[in-house]
């Protein structure tokens, strides 16, 4: 392929929480192997991400926390930004949307569409919490969505089917701030038109069918992408509000405009804009070379929830504005699910990346490769931890890690770690050269075609082929009757392990990293994949061993990690009581005791009348229990009594002491009876 040029963006993350492993897997784990592969084939590429730290995601996170906004984003920007470093997603910028050049940036953008006509001005009738004298836009309110019934839809989008909404269009709409049913208040705001753009839009968009096309050509979408946008743009668009009456976010830079912001779905997309600008600054680059040039493309990395912005919203924004590109291609990825349910962040079922990266500081390319062979690129996958063990064990450790240690090892053993010379080739080994170089063809076309997982697979097939030579061989039994063979045999096996450390770089860095250092070889380019990397007397390196098994215990942990972060479940018991000291617990005398005779009080429901040993004495206790045993039932059980409690008339019969119970949701009570078979009067403490 030609060089090109492409910026690449991955979505911005709200900064109101840490990325769990769904986010890492459907958006910056593919753009990142996709930037990866593109450098390292020469193309001029740039690679953009931040911090998304304005909207509703943020000011409602902050409350839930009790702190401020600017203490939310810039807690999570830096949980965010390190866990991306530590993990080894490439960005060249990872920007923030509050930095003041953005906020020009945004109000720069917006001002010019204001000017050139492209907002309608209108006043309309708005949710508004009369208790927190708020109106309620995007996160602000939920209810069911009209397109799916989705019953947690948001006021701007349905993230079940994707659809953007109006909070007017919600059904029973609830404030995400009082729970309360909202009134509706007159506001004004500006509208983007987006039903005059349906005509160009369904064009545009139908350029990325692929009719014959390949799918690298320019343009050739993700099929889920096209029929989304299409299904949206034939169901209607309508004007959208691009302001939101709130005090964080990007002020809207006009007169008699106090109270109001910039909608965040316009100002996070702009945040790829001032990203660049920043990074272009920084690098003495133009960014306009990156934003306004039509020999560039631009990638936007998305999850499907983010597909209108991106492919409908974005779009008309830059259009209107004037000297922008258009997304070249918005490959979007379905969901993960993780150990059977969906990850959830306010339900805490979610492995987070920071914590992971924690736990397994040495254990990035192990992730990096289960997530990509379970990538959700066409429909929902799920990540487990027993399927992690399996591809770490059974296709790292087994295969990958088997072949470059043997292929290593048994140099250093024959020829003390020189690349031995390469003889005459057998039918089998011209075969297995011709793969090698037939394989990096075939990744770059699975890449160009953003099917990063096949494009791992086969990646991983180099090292299976090497595994299987090496097997099929067996150079440890010929060395001793044809050693001249083996010298061949070795030269293969190298030249394959060599080309390991190209081809996988994109997916597997470090592990790459590894293996060119145990050849001897640098990075070099993707032109070079394939071709004989080793010359006989080239020297090689005692191996590592790349990748540890996974025991079972590893997965037990985790897993049991999972169960114990989930909230204890609100149940219908009565909180806890105020504190006490020990010696206040100390003042109750409380025994095993026998119940020796049991009677019921007359006229009185839910009274017994019973006889109890307490191993000091024999004493009488009344006990609200007749509703749960009758007197025949208790008779010889040994029960906890309360001793030392003032002894109080209940129905003219004096009740000594109190006899304790559990209770359970129902209200159903049960004596507490020792587990052993203790002796009456024995203490309780
Ligand atoms: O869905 C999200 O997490 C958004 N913060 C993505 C924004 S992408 C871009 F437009 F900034
Ligand atoms: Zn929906």
């Amino acid at each position: 392929m030609n060089k090109s040029k492409f910026t690449v963006t991955a979505a911005l993350p709200y900064a109101n929480g840490p990325l769990h492993l769904g986010h890492v897997a459907g958006v910056y784990l593919p753009a990142d192997i996709f930037v990866r592969f593109l450098r390292s084939n020469g193309h001029d590429v740039v690679f953009i991400c931040g911090s998304d730290e304005h909207g509703a995601a943020i000011t409602l996170r902050a409350k839930k926390e009790g702190i401020t906004p600017r203490e939310i984003v810039d807690k999570y920007n830096k949980i965010i930004g390190d866990s991306f470093m530590q993990f080894g997603i490439s960005f060249d910028i990872f920007h923030r949307t509050s930095t003041p050049i953005h906020i020009e940036t945004a109000q720069e953008f917006f001002k010019v569409l204001e000017k050139n006509g492209k907002f309608i001005k209108e006043t309309t009738e708005q949710y508004f919490d009369e208790e927190f004298q708020q109106f309620l836009a995007d996160r602000y309110i939920t209810g069911d969505c009209p397109n799916c019934g989705n019953s947690g839809a948001y006021g701007d989008q349905c993230e079940k089917c994707g659809s953007a909404l109006s909070p007017t269009d919600l059904l029973n709409p609830v404030s995400a701030l009082s729970g309360k049913t909202p009134v509706l208040r007159s506001t004004s705001h500006w509208f983007l038109p987006m039903d005059r753009h349906e005509e160009w839009l369904r064009t545009w968009i139908k350029e990325g069918i692929l009719d014959g096309k390949q799918q690298h050509d320019p343009k050739a979408w993700r099929n889920q992408v096209i029929g989304q946008c299409l299904s949206w743009i034939d169901g209607g668009l309508r004007p959208r509000a691009m302001t939101r009456d709130l005090d964080w976010g990007v002020p809207v830079p006009l007169p008699n405009a106090e109270g109001k912001v910039l909608y965040v779905w316009l100002d996070a997309p702009i945040g790829y804009i001032s990203a660049t600008k920043q990074w272009a600054l920084d690098n003495g680059k133009d960014w306009k070379d990156y934003w306004c040039n039509e020999e560039r493309k631009l990638v936007h990395f998305i999850g499907k929830d983010n597909i209108v912005f991106h492919a409908i919203i974005f779009p008309i924004l830059l259009k209107d504005h004037g000297g922008f590109i258009l997304p070249d291609n918005v490959p979007a990825y379905e969901f993960l699910n993780l150990e059977g349910g969906k990850f959830s962040t306010s339900r805490n079922w979610a492995v987070w990346l920071h914590e992971y990266l924690e736990r397994h500081p040495d254990k990035t390319d192990e992730l990096k490769y289960t997530l990509t062979a379970t990538a959700p690129e066409t429909k929902d996958a799920e990540f487990t931890w027993k399927e992690y063990q399996a591809r770490v064990n059974n296709e790292l450790a087994d295969i990958l890690g088997n072949f470059v240690n043997r292929a290593l090892v048994l140099t250093q053993k024959y020829y003390g770690g020189k690349v031995s010379a390469c003889g005459e080739l057998t039918a089998e080994d011209q075969q297995v050269l011709n793969e090698m170089k037939a394989i990096p063809q075939r990744i770059a076309g699975l890449i160009y075609q953003y099917k990063l997982r096949d494009a791992q697979a086969e990646a991983m097939l180099l090292a299976r082929i090497g595994n299987r030579y090496l097997a099929d061989n067996e150079p440890w039994k010929l060395i001793k009757t044809d050693p001249k063979r083996v010298e061949t045999i070795m030269n293969v096996a190298l030249q394959i392990t060599a080309n390991l450390g190209l081809v996988l770089d994109p997916f597997l860095p470090e592990t790459a990293a590894k293996i060119r250092a145990f050849v001897g070889i640098e990075a070099q380019s993707w032109d070079k994949a394939g071709s004989t990397l080793l010359h006989a007397g080239d020297q090689t390196n005692i191996p590592s061993i790349l990748f540890q098994k996974i025991d079972d215990e590893f997965v037990a942990k985790e897993v049991g990690l999972l169960h114990a972060s989930q909230p204890v479940a609100a149940t219908d018991f009565s909180p806890q009581k105020v504190e006490i000291s020990f010696d206040d617990f100390s003042k109750m005398d409380i025994r095993l005791g026998t119940i020796v005779d049991a009677i019921r009080v007359p006229k009185a429901d839910k009274l017994l009348q019973l006889t109890v040993n307490t191993g000091v004495d024999t004493r009488t206790i009344v006990s609200g229990i007749s509703e749960h045993y009758v007197p025949e039932e208790v008779i010889g059980k040994t029960v906890a009594v309360l001793m030392n409690l003032s002894p109080r008339k209940i129905r003219g019969i004096e009740s000594q002491g109190m006899i304790l119970m559990a209770e359970n949701k129902e209200g159903k009570l049960s004596f507490m009876i020792p587990e052993k078979n203790f002796e009456t009067g024995g203490e309780i403490r």
